[in-house]
């Protein structure tokens, strides 16, 4: 097994490893070493089929089904399709998730712990996907700075990530049920990395709705800052796809974007498995309300 650092601040890609086979926990131990280190590893040339891809995903731990029913997959429900295919005449409903940067599940209260994503087609041009590190987006602000984010909480919100991108082809009433399934939580701005001890940003232009108990001005410039800081080119890593990569990411200390880059008449399939994480943050509607702020 061989590991080759692909940029400054994360990702790696790891070659001579065949992820059908079954892997001896002295390879395993090794993979979760290199992920904790690079957070994103990158498998390049896997045949993999989707048990496959479930049996190597569940090395590293038990695998989520989506919050949004409507996203499990209907074959293997723990496999979630994000592609722009025509399924029975009708554009997939996942044809435009992630176009904003975002963590997986920070509006829930169990944010996964990472998401192993394999390529089955790609558009001859574009289609790629890009991924900052929020530790180093984190040891980059000045230590004022980090004293200032380590005691804020921000509200995720999914009623705020419809709200602002669109419900798409989505019917109001499923959307609304999605809502009213998964209410608002309170998340930590800057979370402690369970395994690694490190500090990473816990904030994401998709499901960040503001900053809890502040003024929307005051969170809105706050936030509008940390969301350019925190992607700064420099913390990134861009994958450019081909058919057979698998990548897999530590959800924990990274976000990641896929930007509509391609000829959306050519297919982009790809699919992606989902690590359970820990408890983490609370229901805003379970703790009073902040004394009210002046405007
Ligand atoms: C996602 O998990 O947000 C989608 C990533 C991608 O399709 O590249």
């Amino acid at each position: 097994m061989k590991i080759r650092k692909l940029a400054f601040a994360l990702g790696a890609e790891i070659t001579g490893i065949d992820l059908r086979a079954p892997l001896d926990a002295t390879t395993v131990t090794e993979l979760r070493k290199a992920w904790l280190q690079h957070l994103v590893l990158v498998f390049p040339d896997q045949q993999l089929t989707p048990e496959e891809h479930i049996r190597f995903s569940r090395c590293f731990g038990e695998l989520e089904l989506h919050a949004l029913k409507n996203l499990q997959g209907t074959t293997h429900p723990e496999i979630l399709e994000i592609t722009n295919r025509v399924v029975d005449g009708k554009r997939s409903e996942t044809a435009e998730v992630g176009r904003t940067w975002h963590s997986d599940g920070s509006a829930t209260l169990r944010p996964p712990t990472g998401s192993l994503l394999y390529c089955r087609a790609m558009p001859e041009a574009g289609g790629n996907t890009w991924f900052a590190s929020m530790y180093a987006a984190y040891d980059a602000l000045s230590d004022r700075m980090k004293q200032i984010v380590d005691r804020l909480e921000t509200v995720q919100d999914l009623g705020y990530f419809y709200g602002s991108r669109g419900i798409g082809t989505r019917d109001p009433c499923k959307v609304n049920e999605d809502i009213g399934d998964n209410p608002a939580v309170v998340q930590p701005l800057v979370t402690v990395h369970p395994e690694s001890g490190r500090r990473a940003l816990f904030v994401n232009q998709s499901l960040t709705r503001e900053i809890y108990g502040m003024t929307p001005a005051e969170s809105a410039g706050l936030l509008n800052y940390l969301y350019a800081h925190a992607t700064r080119p420099e913390f990134t890593y861009r994958h450019y796809w081909r058919v057979g990569d698998l990548v897999m990411w530590d959800n924990r200390c990274t976000q990641h974007l896929a930007p509509r880059d391609y000829d959306p008449d050519e297919v982009r399939h790809m699919c992606r498995t989902t690590l359970k994480g820990h408890p983490q943050g609370r229901y805003l509607r379970d703790i009073p309300a902040p004394a009210a702020a002046p405007r």
